[in-house]
């Protein structure tokens, strides 16, 4: 397994070597650690945790605070992957000012090296003004799980009469305000090849097909720790959720019934010490 450490200069490029890029959300050390293992190129500390980590029904309440925290977890997981956090609804669409500051203390305090945010012409200059100050910007743009009460829901973008060339230009915004890469998410397949085509940066699709430079999936998806419901994009790998259910309800059992600990787990009495 390739060791080098993944910095932004490989993203840029793996783009231009044709070689696919790999991110998946982490949350935590133990995940991290494993999905470094496995080769995985960026971890992203996705927003996306206030729905498979804390149960909420959109990713909306995800604070500033919660990612750090997260994202010091996952930092300290990683040895190859770079890793990338994300700025939640509310630390970066108020100012450029605001922007900054956010990114600076997922920089600063939870140890990211890049920080991704959604939104593509409105937030060009957030984009522009953070990567002024050296950290490096992801730019996310198609379907933005923050925009969901103007959205109005979770559905693909860049279908209806004027969506695609809405998306074109956010993602073209994107790139023009010094991101280094740019999440597209949910739009029809031709439209991020387009997208792929044209951007000199490199494209991560999450259910936008095929043509994309790289990949994201959430961890939940993948390893199949949600519900039994997958979105349609994605594919899950493993059914660890399952697992843990077989594993749980098996020490029920022997707790119960008397068959764990045996003497193998118990540590014996002290030895009596002459006084
Ligand atoms: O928060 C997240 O997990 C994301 C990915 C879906 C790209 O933004």
């Amino acid at each position: 397994m390739e060791s080098k450490k993944v910095t932004v200069p490989d993203v840029a490029r793996m783009k231009a070597a044709g070689e696919r890029i790999t991110m998946v959300t982490a949350y935590d050390f133990a995940f991290a650690r494993l999905l470094d293992e496995a080769g995985v190129d960026l971890l992203l500390v996705g927003d996306s945790l206030g729905m498979v980590v804390q149960g909420l029904s959109t990713t909306i309440p995800v604070t500033l605070d919660e990612i750090v925290y997260h994202t010091r977890m996952v930092a300290r997981g990683r040895q190859r992957a770079l890793v990338v956090g994300d700025l939640p609804f509310g630390s970066y669409q108020t100012s450029p000012e605001q922007a900054v500051d956010s990114a600076v203390r997922l920089v600063k305090d939870g140890g990211a090296e890049a920080v991704k945010l959604e939104g593509g012409v409105r937030m060009a200059r957030a984009i522009e003004a953070i990567a002024a100050t050296d950290v490096p910007v992801m730019g996310h743009v198609g379907l933005t799980p923050q925009s969901v009460h103007r959205i109005g829901g979770h559905r693909v973008q860049g279908r209806r009469a004027g969506e695609r060339e809405r998306v074109l230009d956010d993602a073209r915004a994107v790139q023009a305000a010094g991101a280094f890469a740019v999440v597209l998410e949910c739009i029809p397949l031709d439209l991020a090849a387009e997208i792929t085509a044209e951007l000199a940066i490199p494209t991560i699709g999450i259910g936008a097909g095929a043509h994309c430079d790289g990949q994201v999936l959430v961890l939940h998806d993948l390893i199949g720790l949600s519900s039994d419901w997958t979105p349609r994009f994605a594919k899950r790998y493993a059914e660890v959720g399952r697992e843990v259910v077989r594993a749980a309800r098996e020490y029920v059992g022997e707790v119960k019934g008397g068959v764990f600990p045996t003497e193998a787990q118990a540590f014996k009495p002290a030895k009596a010490v002459a006084g």
